[in-house]
């Protein structure tokens, strides 16, 4: 069995989807249903004997011990985050409290756990950590991409909690001996996305008819990977990653967020278009940018294709034709995230203060 942590959220549960889809290993998936988690995401495992779900903190340190004690498994795979990079500007303790001492404790617990195994189990024993590119802060549109030697220069609240949890992920394993992988990916893009992040909100807004809001002058780059190629990096790393090592995972797509709003604009004047005619285009708006907006991020993932043979399967033009259709395809699964339904049926099923 691993124990997957944040896996009813976007990244977490494609990843225990497509686990499941490749291999009997039980999931046990450990999730504190925040906004962005979200059963409904994990509805095609449902009857499914092979994944048990839990909700709660992966900062409770007493179910997080019994959980382990209990349920032995061989790894763990940490999605669990605050992820939005706007929400950790306009509030930065859930980022702390969840990205940083949620994570030293589930570390902790881990660390208490291995003590229990025998030599073996600890030998093959692995904790893969799931982070991010923006750790090493923000390119110039002539400086090399992100490589694992990057010096860490986090600049927003997001980022720095995400560096903050990579810091302590190492420090684990140093001193503790802690059985460490960590992954800093690039922007992911596909189904089951919360649409506060660009591509889904640009999908969700173009088709109500509402403004698709660039910051800035929608020059700001980054690159983008499909989520399911994030997934199979994440198993082959798993599989065969060196302990203490990080490695970098990105899709080889740099484009500016101009771009990228223009070909989802231009697949949707395809496949749904405009009862009134025109182009979504003409739903653009320009607003003020966000603060502090890193420019353009870029990914070098030369350590993870020579090591582990992994690259990404999918380009932008693939990735994103699939990722419309999904959207398209799952008008309910939009209606019920944006309306707050799965929240009120997370209030019924869990009781306040869910
Ligand atoms: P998400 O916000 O969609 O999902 C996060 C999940 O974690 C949710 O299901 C939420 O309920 C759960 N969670 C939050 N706090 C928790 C806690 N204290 N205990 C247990 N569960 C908790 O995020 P995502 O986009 O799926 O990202 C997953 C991971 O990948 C994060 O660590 C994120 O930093 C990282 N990452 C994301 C991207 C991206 O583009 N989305 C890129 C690079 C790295
Ligand atoms: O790079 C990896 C990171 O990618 C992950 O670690 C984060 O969890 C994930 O949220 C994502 O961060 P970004 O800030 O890059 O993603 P977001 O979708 O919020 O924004 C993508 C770009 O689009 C960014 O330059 C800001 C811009 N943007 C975003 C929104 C929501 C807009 O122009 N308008 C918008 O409304």
């Amino acid at each position: 069995m691993i124990l997957v942590t944040g896996g009813a959220g976007f990244i977490g549960a494609n990843f225990v989807i497509d686990w499941l889809a490749q291999s009997d290993e039980p999931v046990l998936n450990l999730d504190k249903l925040t906004y962005a988690g979200n059963l409904d995401n994990l509805r095609v495992l449902e009857g499914d004997a092979r994944h048990l779900f839990v909700r709660g903190d992966i900062g409770d340190a007493t179910l997080l011990s019994r959980l382990l004690t209990e349920h032995r498994p061989r790894a763990v795979v940490n999605f669990a985050a605050e992820s939005h990079v706007d929400r950790s500007i306009h509030g930065p303790g859930a980022f702390i409290e969840t990205n940083i001492v949620a994570t030293w404790r589930l570390l902790d617990a881990v660390r208490a756990y291995l003590a229990t195994l025998d030599a073996a189990e600890r030998a093959a024993f692995r904790f893969l950590h799931v982070s991010t590119d923006e750790v090493y802060g923000s390119l110039e549109a002539s400086d090399a991409p992100f490589a694992e030697t990057n010096p860490y220069q986090p600049n927003s609240p997001y980022s720095a909690s995400k560096a903050a949890s990579d810091h302590l992920v190492r420090a684990w394993h140093h001193t503790f001996g802690v059985p460490v992988l960590t992954t800093n990916c690039s922007n992911n893009y596909g189904p089951l996305q919360f649409p506060e992040k660009l591509i889904p909100l640009v999908i969700h807004n173009a088709l109500a008819g509402k403004p698709l809001p660039i910051y800035g002058d929608g020059s700001n780059v980054r690159d983008w990977l499909y989520v399911g190629d994030h997934c199979a990096a994440i198993r082959r790393v798993l599989a065969a990653g060196r302990v203490g090592e990080t490695y970098n995972i990105g899709g080889r797509n740099e484009m500016s967020n101009l771009q990228v709003v223009h070909t989802v604009c231009d697949l949707l004047d395809r496949h749904a278009p405009r009862a009134q005619g025109g182009s979504y285009r003409e739903q653009i708006v320009f607003v003020t940018d966000r603060p502090g907006h890193d420019r353009r991020y870029a990914i070098n993932a030369d350590k993870i294709a020579a090591e582990l043979g992994w690259q990404p399967a999918e380009t932008f033009g693939s990735g994103i034709e699939k990722t419309v259709r999904w959207y398209l395809d799952h008008a309910d699964w939009v209606a019920n995230v944006t309306s707050g339904a799965y929240r009120e049926w997370t209030e019924r099923q869990y009781g306040a203060g869910a």
